[in-house]
């Protein structure tokens, strides 16, 4: 039982997360002025106006390279296992994820960090770990990034040596392919004795395997509500035959203003102020990776927004834009296709999340999905 994260494992039936705020302007490829400032100050605050508000988690982007254009979208951001460190020494009950790149970290060094980071938030660290598909990072890094599968099987490794350290059982010798490591040490094991909560966000055929054997949550990409039915059905179908329990979260561009019309109006402004420069050289990357993310690669929707304002807003996530009744019906849609949970993003995410957390949140406590702040068992 993972009593500090209990919030994420048995709490509110829609569960929410807070999505991408350590980076310069989030998920956004906009040059609006608005744009997010991820300043530790407005992370900070973020983070606690967020916990005041029952939210789940936050969940950061890890990115090593900016994407160029105008306003160079996600250049500036923070590493997200130091950032996890000070969100969680801030706050009290919410949980603070690290999406940690499994080539770019030594599983010992990144069992030790997470370690640490679990103990100074007293267990409320997650980890949502990423296997890397941009060929510029790599690049950066100056390794050579391997054939999209092979990817996920040292990520197999990665985290399997890393359980092993985390349950104590040292040392020992592990003559892996990727990971050929002698006498293997590392303390203090997570806090409690409880290892942190992972996720993955992989959307292939690998990726997905990757999370049905091992994640406790499956980040995936949206592409219809029919075709998310059927695969979450499957994904928690998969996982239960292997005796395992998994949660399926998407992630959600969300613009909520008091009229239908004014949203639509704040979409258009975002559209227009596109930064197209970085959304070329985005769909340019995700191009070369071998396999492209169904959202992305797929026909224009039939649910939602057009493709245009989903790429803009939330680089072709699911996109919620309107009133408030209409964004809480948007997230109960999701919800009733077997999404467990949301990884939300706004354009200015202080700005915004106060509105939608007045007028949202109500409609979904009413619905029955979420308790009250105060009556939640965090
Ligand atoms: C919700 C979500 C969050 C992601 N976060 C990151 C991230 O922070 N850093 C990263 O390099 N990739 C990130 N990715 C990319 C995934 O790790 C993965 O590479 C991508 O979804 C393609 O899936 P595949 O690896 O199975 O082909 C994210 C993807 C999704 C859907």
């Amino acid at each position: 039982m993972r009593q500090n994260q209990s919030g994420l494992t048995n709490g509110n039936a829609l569960k929410l997360g807070i999505f991408g705020p350590n980076c310069a302007s989030g998920r956004t490829y906009s040059t609006l002025p608005e744009r997010w400032d991820a300043s530790w100050e407005h992370n900070r605050q973020l983070a606690q106006l967020a916990e005041a508000l029952g939210i789940e988690c936050l969940v950061p982007i890890a990115r090593w390279k900016g994407y160029g254009g105008e306003t160079n979208p996600n250049g500036a951001n923070f590493e997200t296992i130091a950032w996890a460190c000070g969100v969680l020494a801030v706050t009290q009950r919410i949980t603070a994820f690290c999406t940690v790149h499994v080539s770019l970290h030594h599983p010992l060094v990144a069992a030790k960090q997470m370690a640490t980071a679990h103990h100074i938030g007293q267990g409320r660290l997650g980890l949502n770990l990423v296997c890397g598909w941009s060929d510029d990072e790599f690049q950066m890094f100056g390794i050579e990034k391997p054939e999209h599968d092979a990817r996920y099987a040292q990520g197999e490794e990665w985290w399997s040596i890393i359980k092993r350290i985390w349950a104590g059982d040292v040392p020992f010798d592990y003559p892996g392919t990727y990971y050929p490591l002698r006498g293997v040490e590392g303390a203090p094991r997570p806090y409690g004795s409880q290892d942190p909560l992972m996720m993955n966000a992989g959307s292939s055929p690998a990726g997905r395997q990757f999370a049905i054997r091992h994640s406790d949550i499956h980040f995936d990409a949206f592409t219809t509500l029919d075709a998310n039915r059927a695969r979450i059905a499957e994904t928690k179908h998969l996982a239960r035959a292997r005796g395992r329990d998994i949660q399926v979260w998407t992630p959600v561009g969300i613009i909520c203003r008091p009229t239908q019309q004014e949203a639509e109006d704040y979409a258009q402004r975002v559209i227009a102020h596109a930064d197209w420069g970085a959304l070329g050289y985005l769909a340019d990357m995700r191009a070369r990776d071998e396999r492209v993310v169904p959202a992305l690669a797929g026909p224009a929707p039939s649910d939602g927004p057009s493709l245009v304002a989903r790429r803009v807003l939330a680089r072709g996530s699911y996109c919620a834009i309107g009133d408030p009744e209409t964004v809480a019906n948007s997230l109960c849609q999701l919800h009733a296709v077997g999404f467990d949970g949301m990884g939300i993003n706004f354009v200015d995410y202080l700005a915004e999340l106060p509105y939608f957390a007045a007028t949202v949140l109500p409609q979904l406590e009413q619905r029955g999905l979420r308790v009250p702040v105060g009556q939640q068992g965090l």
